[in-house]
């Protein structure tokens, strides 16, 4: 029912700096494979085979990344390296990948609906490649879909925070539903509120699924938190009619867009890779 994957990838990844100076910052390794190829991977296992990119100037690598490289191939035929391309080359048979450009940094609303051209009136998943997440059961993705299809709404992952990190996250409030323990029915969510102004501790992250709804709201929506395009703002349109559920995923969550995340989850990644060795 799902079966497009938006990733917004055009963001300059400062916190990176120097490295993101030429390279984007979805294409950092963990291990031995890009942050967007994981984001991929996850799409991929709940049954996704459209991959929409939202790039930018400078992103040419991931467009590379997902395409043969026919020098590379001759190079490395019948040999014992082979295997090296395995995974990637599963991937670029499964999936189809196609890209647009934001040409101006206006915020994830704005990327989102520039993705509008390659989504089209469906429902989709968004990615957001610098949240690796890692469960030993279902991938975070499968876990929503299975949500989406019995809510049919707009549905956003979240993870208990400690309060102090509000001001780097969208915060939801809302009523569990059902009797669940972790499915929320949102009533408000706030684009990086401080500490005092924060509803709850419960932050989104950056696993989403729309409806096609939300590009005709983005379009009216305004200029939010640090003079952009929120889809905070947008999806709290939507909560007030009821329309979006916060579900609180299984399984681990590495911000990768820090240098802390980044490097606990080259921790984390190696000892699973040196146990299975
Ligand atoms: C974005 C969203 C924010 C969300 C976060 C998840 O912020 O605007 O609501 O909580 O992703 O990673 P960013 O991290 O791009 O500043």
């Amino acid at each position: 029912m799902i079966n497009k994957c938006l990733f917004p990838a055009a963001g300059y990844g400062t916190r990176f700096l120097p490295v993101t100076k030429a390279t984007p910052k979805e294409m950092l390794p963990i291990l031995t494979k890009p942050l967007i190829q994981y984001g991929v991977e996850e799409a991929l296992s709940a049954g996704i085979t459209t991959m929409a990119i939202v790039t930018g100037r400078g992103k040419r690598a991931i467009e590379d990344h997902f395409d043969i490289s026919y020098e590379l191939e001759h190079q490395i035929k019948g040999t014992s390296k082979e295997h090296y391309l395995d995974e990637i080359r599963s991937l670029i048979d499964k999936c189809t990948f196609s890209y647009t450009r934001q040409q101006e940094m206006n915020g994830l609303g704005h990327a989102i609906l520039t993705g509008e051209t390659l989504i089209g009136d469906e429902p989709f998943a968004v990615i957001l490649a610098d949240d690796l997440c890692y469960s030993n059961d279902d991938a975070v993705l499968v876990q929503m879909v299975k949500i989406y299809e019995k809510y049919q709404c707009c549905v956003v992952a979240i993870e208990e925070i400690d309060i102090e990190q509000s001001d780097k996250y969208g915060i939801i409030d809302g009523k569990l539903v059902d009797d669940s323990r972790d499915i929320y029915r949102v009533s408000h969510m706030v684009e990086k509120p401080s500490p005092t102004e924060a509803p709850t501790n419960m932050a989104i992250i950056g696993r989403y699924i729309l409806t096609p709804e939300i590009f005709d709201v983005l379009r009216v929506t305004k200029a939010g938190r640090g003079g952009e395009i929120q889809i905070t703002d947008a999806l709290n349109s939507l909560a007030k009619e009821g329309k979006v559920i916060a579900y609180q995923f299984k399984g681990k969550r590495f911000d990768c867009g820090s240098v802390d995340g980044y490097m606990k989850a080259t921790n984390y990644f190696y000892t699973m890779y040196k146990e299975e060795k």
